[in-house]
């Protein structure tokens, strides 16, 4: 059972009053005022939403103790990334529509999440992914739910030509978040990152990949400001990897490489979305080494408890460049999503970390390892 805040504050103090939540219904019933029309009866959820806004107890001290830093976990959602709250709505529409398969390409994270939702539905799902380039966990859900799954000889860009060229020309709809249904769903982490604050955060901090989700977030806070919630808009800092980054460059990347596999994309297709986000924000985005993103991967985890991807703990790095040229001012709110989890790529972890130590099987040998014989 998970906790959300109360949507009206009881007796006020932000922060004091907690809601057990037995009847969460998913992201589509609670904000269904703010979202395209659709029957109950095709809605497809595994509920999703509702993640945890996790204040920072430690890495703020270390990194600027003047600042607020939260921690949205976008990696406790059902298939343990933000990809549900957009892959809900798009395959909810898909399933009103008539529609009897989906297909995406994606970098792993789309596919696992487009995967568990058409088996939810009783739907047929194919999925493109770049050969060899996408974390093992993904692969592992986008198998185990039962997907037709392709390993293209091409990057994610190439594959999703094939992908769109297909949805065209067939009765298949694309669940990649060039479908509209996805943004829609996806812009509901602002809503309630809004709701559980009482108000918009000063930055939002985003991976940037297809620029899908940074597009998300802008339309959510400004839709809801509209409404008369959050007080003000954030401003939007979007982060790219540098070996992947054609929103900084200016220009498409023919061949993208990093270490944050999930923002593996050369040639996203929101980006014109993404820099009107960045520029109606009043925003950035800006490139950080893998050097840097896997120091802050290790930071997220070692000194707050959180794994998260690679490609989410960009955010955390982004913050860290911007901090070291004095960005910030004293009590600015800063919301970093963490876009997907940890586990999906487990091998990493182990990569970045100390080996575990090889010990007698004898308590003397224990007690010495943990210094205390
Ligand atoms: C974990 C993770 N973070 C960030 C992103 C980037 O999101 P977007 O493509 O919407 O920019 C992705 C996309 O696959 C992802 O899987």
């Amino acid at each position: 059972m998970k906790v959300i805040p109360l949507p009206l504050w009881v007796g006020g103090g932000r922060g004091g009053f907690i809601l057990i939540a037995p009847n969460y219904k998913g992201i589509i019933k609670r904000y269904r005022e703010f979202l395209p029309e659709i029957d109950d009866k095709h809605i497809i959820t595994i509920l999703e939403g509702n993640t945890p806004l996790i204040k920072s107890r430690n890495i703020h001290k270390i990194i600027n103790p003047g600042v607020d830093i939260y921690f949205k976990y976008e990696g406790l959602n059902p298939t343990c990334s933000f990809k549900d709250r957009g892959m809900t709505m798009a395959v909810s529409k898909a399933v009103s529509e008539g529609s009897k398969a989906v297909i995406c390409a994606s970098t792993g994270n789309t596919s696992a999440s487009a995967s568990a939702y058409a088996a939810r539905a009783g739907i047929k799902s194919f999925v493109l992914i770049p050969e060899g380039k996408i974390a093992a966990g993904k692969l592992s859900q986008a198998l185990v739910h039962g997907s037709i799954v392709m390993q293209i000889r091409g990057n994610f860009d190439e594959a999703l030509v094939i992908a769109r060229e297909i949805a065209g020309d067939y009765d298949v709809t694309l669940v990649n978040s060039v479908n509209p249904y996805r943004l829609e769903g996806q812009k509901t982490a602002s809503f309630e990152i809004v709701d559980e604050l009482g108000f918009a955060p000063d930055y939002h901090m985003l991976p940037v990949g297809n620029a899908g989700n940074i597009t998300a977030y802008w339309n959510g806070y400004t839709e809801y400001f509209k409404a008369g919630k959050g007080g003000k808009l954030p401003k939007m800092l979007g982060f790219q990897a540098e070996g992947s980054a054609p929103i900084v460059l200016n220009h498409i990347v023919k061949e993208p490489h990093t270490v944050a596999t999930a923002i593996r994309i050369g040639n996203p297709a929101s980006w014109q979305k993404a820099v009107a986000a960045r520029d109606e924000s009043g925003g950035l985005i800006e490139a950080v080494s893998d050097e840097d993103i896997l120091k802050a991967y290790s930071m997220l985890a070692s000194n707050e408890g959180i794994f998260c991807e690679p490609a989410s703990a960009i955010t955390l790095a982004g913050l860290i460049k911007l901090n070291e040229r004095a960005f910030f001012k004293k009590g600015d709110v800063c919301v970093l999503t963490l876009t997907g989890h940890g586990l999906k790529d487990p091998g990493n972890a182990i990569k970045v970390s100390k080996e575990p130590i090889i010990v007698p099987c004898d308590k003397h040998s224990v007690l010495k390892v943990m210094g205390l014989a």
